[in-house]
């Protein structure tokens, strides 16, 4: 049983928790926690009665705090500890925010006209001085805030990660197979550990039930901007449904369905005009809101066609396919600053969308099965690792400097550090001085069918950018790293209807595909409360 020594010690920070380098072994790290428990800082600054209410009225956590001098702690004890660690630490940057909010309330007050006239310049001076010396020593309370919580963050993360591996470690022993496959996605819980909590396991197996609608009360990105011509016209498939999408008269994108409602013939087979599509088999026409507008050769009948709601945003069409009313704010799914969109291609690929993320969501298959692209010559590492706060759907692979995040409904976004392209170097994103950015939409077609988007963006040579045809290098590319995983995912899909279960062994670095699957396990069934959501 892992242990970890609670001694009682004075340091800076609120907890430490010392342990050997990120490398070494599993046994090594295993025994070596210490948590030290820390109660030196200051009192709380939150006066009740500042103007900013709730976001400073924050209890202060330490007399919350798990009494751990001097016991040995087990890792659930030991990650508890992490927890509160980290919830000090958001207290503490509250009070930093707050520090600075008021010196800037005293700054204007000292320059506020009536108090300078019954004040001497020199004493404004003396008092502006003191106040900028003071907001100096508030902005450096503010980057050490800053490095506690990530250092707080990386604990938590490896903490949880020796509960994970545990469990699972716990779970294999016991655990052989997987019990009875249902034809859906389901959650069971076994009880597989003496008097320890049950270990979740995932079944996803059998044919993919007809998407339930919960799913579809999101925003869903479908297709590139650019791709979108005045009068050019996208068909798509969203949830086993036909749709079109075309530009108004206004220039706005529209989504209709892609089916006449006379007798049923594929609007986008059709042309646009002026804002409207026409029907290619007796010109019927319709506008962006699905209204029938015109109807040659017919006394005129007032016909509408179901539409949905359809916005565009930072080169993005965005629809809303479920039956709630929309969310008034759609995601950003632009590159982090400094980068430059090189690449967007869009595919249509012959797999179940969840099983397209749960590909894309694994990196640990690069060296086995991109052999003849990405990850030629790759080594494969003794442990490969995907850390992420317990309540998260974001983290970075380790050894790989890759950082990943799932992006609810269907979205995969990665920055992969390079130092020459096509070399992987480095320990993590921020040592590498250049970088490739990701995004991949998996949008849900049918059960069988996915429309993939996917953008690539570089922080370096943009150059490549004006070279002649180099979209189709990069769509090439892709092409053939896709095509690596393509016929290893298909054949799953297979076993899958045939009563498989895809998750039926998750290990360690398995962890951001289960909680992928736990996410939508919960969405489906109608959860209230999803798991590693954050509010949006
Ligand atoms: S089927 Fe479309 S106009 Fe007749
Ligand atoms: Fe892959």
């Amino acid at each position: 049983m892992s242990t970890v020594f609670a001694a009682a010690a004075a340091l800076s920070l609120p907890i430490s928790l010392s342990r050997p380098a990120k490398f070494n072994t599993r046994k090594g790290v295993r025994a070596g926690f210490r948590v030290f428990a820390v109660f030196g800082e200051e009192g709380g600054l939150v006066d009740k009665k500042n103007p900013w209410g709730t976001l400073f009225d924050v209890e202060d956590p330490r007399s919350k705090f798990p009494q751990c001098k001097g016991k040995f702690l087990d890792v659930n004890q030991a990650l508890e500890v992490a927890r509160y660690d980290i919830q000090y630490c958001d207290w503490r940057a509250r009070q930093d925010v707050l520090t600075i909010m008021l010196l800037h309330e005293k700054v204007v007050d000292v320059l506020n006209p009536l108090a300078r006239d019954y004040k001497s310049i020199g004493t404004v001076k003396k008092e502006l001085a003191e106040l900028q010396q003071e907001l100096a020593q508030a902005h450096i309370q503010v980057h050490i805030s800053e490095a506690r919580v990530n250092t707080a963050l990386d604990k938590l993360a490896h903490m949880e990660e020796l509960v994970n591996d545990r469990l699972l470690q716990d779970r294999n022993t016991t655990e052989s197979d997987q019990l009875c496959p249902s034809p859906s996605t389901s959650m069971q819980s076994l009880d597989t550990v003496k008097g320890k909590s049950p270990q979740k396991s995932l079944n996803v197996s059998g044919p993919v039930q007809a998407y339930p609608p919960h799913l579809k009360n999101f925003w869903y990105p479908v297709a590139f901007s650019a791709d979108l011509k005045d009068d050019t016209m996208i068909p798509i498939d969203c949830f086993e449904e036909q749709w079109v999408i075309f530009r108004g008269k206004d220039g706005k994108p529209g989504c209709v369905r892609n089916t006449c409602a006379h007798r049923a013939c594929p609007l986008d087979l059709g042309s646009v005009n002026e804002g409207r599509i026409q029907c290619p088999y007796h010109g019927w026409e319709y506008s962006t809101d699905g209204k029938c507008e015109k109807m040659p050769s017919t006394r005129f009948l007032n016909v509408r066609i179901k539409s949905l709601p359809c916005f565009e945003q930072e080169g993005m069409i965005w629809i809303w396919p479920g039956d709630d009313p929309p969310t008034a704010t759609l995601p950003s799914l632009l590159p982090p600053k400094g980068f430059e969109i090189h690449a967007e291609i869009v595919m249509e690929l012959p797999i179940e969308h969840g099983l397209l993320l749960d590909n894309l969501l694994d990196l640990a298959h690069a060296p086995f099965t991109h052999t003849s692209t990405f990850a030629k010559g790759w080594s494969v590492p003794s442990l490969v690792k995907f850390l992420t706060p317990a309540s998260g759907l974001q983290g970075y692979w380790d050894p790989y400097p890759i950082d990943m995040e799932f992006r609810p409904p269907c979205i995969v976004l990665s920055t992969i550090g390079i130092s020459k392209p096509g070399k992987l170097e480095g320990q993590n994103t921020r040592q590498c001085d250049t970088h490739l950015h990701q995004l991949h939409v998996c949008l849900p077609s049918s059960t069988k069918k996915t429309r993939l988007l996917y953008r690539m963006s570089l922080d370096f040579a943009p150059i490549l950018k004006h070279i002649p045809f180099m979209q189709y290098v990069w769509r090439h590319f892709a092409e053939q790293v896709l095509n690596e995983d393509l016929r290893l995912v298909v054949g799953q899909q297979e076993r899958m209807i045939n009563g498989a279960n895809v998750w039926n062994l998750p290990v360690g670095y398995d962890k951001l595909g289960v909680r992928y699957r736990l996410w939508r396990e919960a969405v489906e069934r109608g959860a209230k409360q999803l798991p590693y959501s954050k509010p949006m």
